[in-house]
């Protein structure tokens, strides 16, 4: 007889507050029986960016009802769960406490375990629930706060081979559709305008690609936008429809550049310990453009590595991927006490040097 195992997952690490629960049966896949996400984007759009302080508030405040509604849209009770998992960090402060500390409620008040989660383990191992994907496998996670290549070896062992060292590519699309003066997030926006745009009109910068290493940055991209900008409006009084389409298009063909050229290192680095079965997996919201898919799916074609890129409710924040994280920990007997602190940095890779300027400004992971 396999055993089950239902776990609450618990996340609040930036803008969204998200519970889920999952369920497995023995080795059997698991099971998302309930995945709630209550975003904040509302709350802080008028600032141009997350706030930290008006985030752990709205956390604080959504985080019970977020919880009682994955309960009950899964049609479980907290007496039938085996384990709480929850983001313990990297994250806002402030949001990451307001969920460790309602997470250590209600383990205190059940008695089931209580699992502090990695929140970027969280996005790493999402393959693994979406694809049953097995160890080792490599994953780019590109988000808006994060950039980063790790080669997943086991639930609580990643090697990173690199990542951005600045902004992240979320941020730079953010950056550039306010630059343009188009809507957030801007990541829809550029690639919506970019269709009508012709690529090679701008040649932008691909920065750090004349190096061969795994090692990214994008925040100049931004600048040259503004300077490309600027120019035309002092040209001609402003900027037509076209323009804007123009520049969205280098733009979103030069991050693309970039990416590939760094996933082709990280795939040669991947692959020369010749994985049974390689796969790259994509995670976080970036994952959701056409044209970085697109050449990423060419060039996994190209080296007979088969791409995964888990459904975009699953890239973006939520908490069935903190969820899994946890199951994966609580079935190797793995646990935290009550004595679990909120960390807003924790590394995946504790091995490797900083990524100096990363994750600077603590938000999205
Ligand atoms: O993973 P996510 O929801 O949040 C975290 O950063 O954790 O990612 C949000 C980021 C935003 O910066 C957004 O502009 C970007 O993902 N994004 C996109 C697209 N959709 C969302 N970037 C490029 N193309 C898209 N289609
Ligand atoms: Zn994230």
């Amino acid at each position: 007889m396999h055993e089950t195992h239902i776990i609450l997952g618990i996340e609040s690490s930036c803008d969204d507050t998200a519970a889920a629960v999952l369920r497995q049966t023995g080795d059997g896949p698991a099971e998302i029986l309930s995945s709630v996400v209550h975003g904040q984007t509302d709350l802080h759009s008028a600032y141009g960016g997350v706030v930290p302080e008006i985030a752990a508030r709205a956390h604080a405040e959504k985080i019970d009802t977020c919880i009682r509604e994955s309960l009950s849209v899964a049609s479980v009770t907290l007496d039938d769960l085996h384990a709480i998992a929850v983001t313990a960090g990297p994250g806002l402060i402030g949001g990451v406490m307001a969920g460790v500390m309602c997470a250590k409620g209600l383990s205190a008040a059940t008695g089931r375990p209580l699992i502090g989660v990695n929140h970027l383990a969280g996005h790493a191992l999402t393959p693994r629930l979406t694809d049953g994907v097995s160890f080792p496998y490599l994953v780019l996670l590109v988000s808006g706060g994060h950039c980063q290549f790790l080669i997943a070896h086991a639930a609580d062992r990643f090697d990173r081979l690199g990542g951005t060292i600045d902004d992240a590519p979320g941020e730079a699309f953010d950056k550039t559709a306010r630059l343009l003066g188009l809507a957030q997030p801007g990541g829809p926006s550029v690639e919506r305008e970019a269709e009508a745009g012709d690529p090679e009109r701008f040649r932008l910068p691909r920065p750090l690609t004349d190096r061969a290493d795994c090692n990214m940055s994008f925040s100049g991209l931004k600048t040259a936008i503004l300077r490309a900008r600027d120019k035309i409006v002092a040209e001609k009084g402003g900027l037509t429809r076209q323009d804007r389409a123009d520049l969205c298009a280098g733009f979103q063909a030069a991050i693309t550049d970039v990416i590939v050229l760094k996933t082709r290192i990280a795939l040669t680095l991947y692959l020369q310990n010749a994985p049974a079965e390689p796969v790259l997996a994509v995670a976080g919201g970036v994952a959701a453009n056409k044209t970085i898919r697109a050449a990423l799916e060419r060039l996994c074609a190209e080296r007979d590595v088969t791409f995964v890129a888990p459904p975009l409710s699953l890239c973006t924040d939520n908490a069935a991927m903190i969820a899994y994280a946890g199951l994966e920990r609580f079935r190797a007997g793995d646990v935290d006490d009550l004595s679990l602190t909120a960390r807003p940095r924790w590394p995946l890779d504790t091995s490797r040097p900083a990524l100096l300027g990363s994750g600077r400004k603590g938000a999205k992971a």
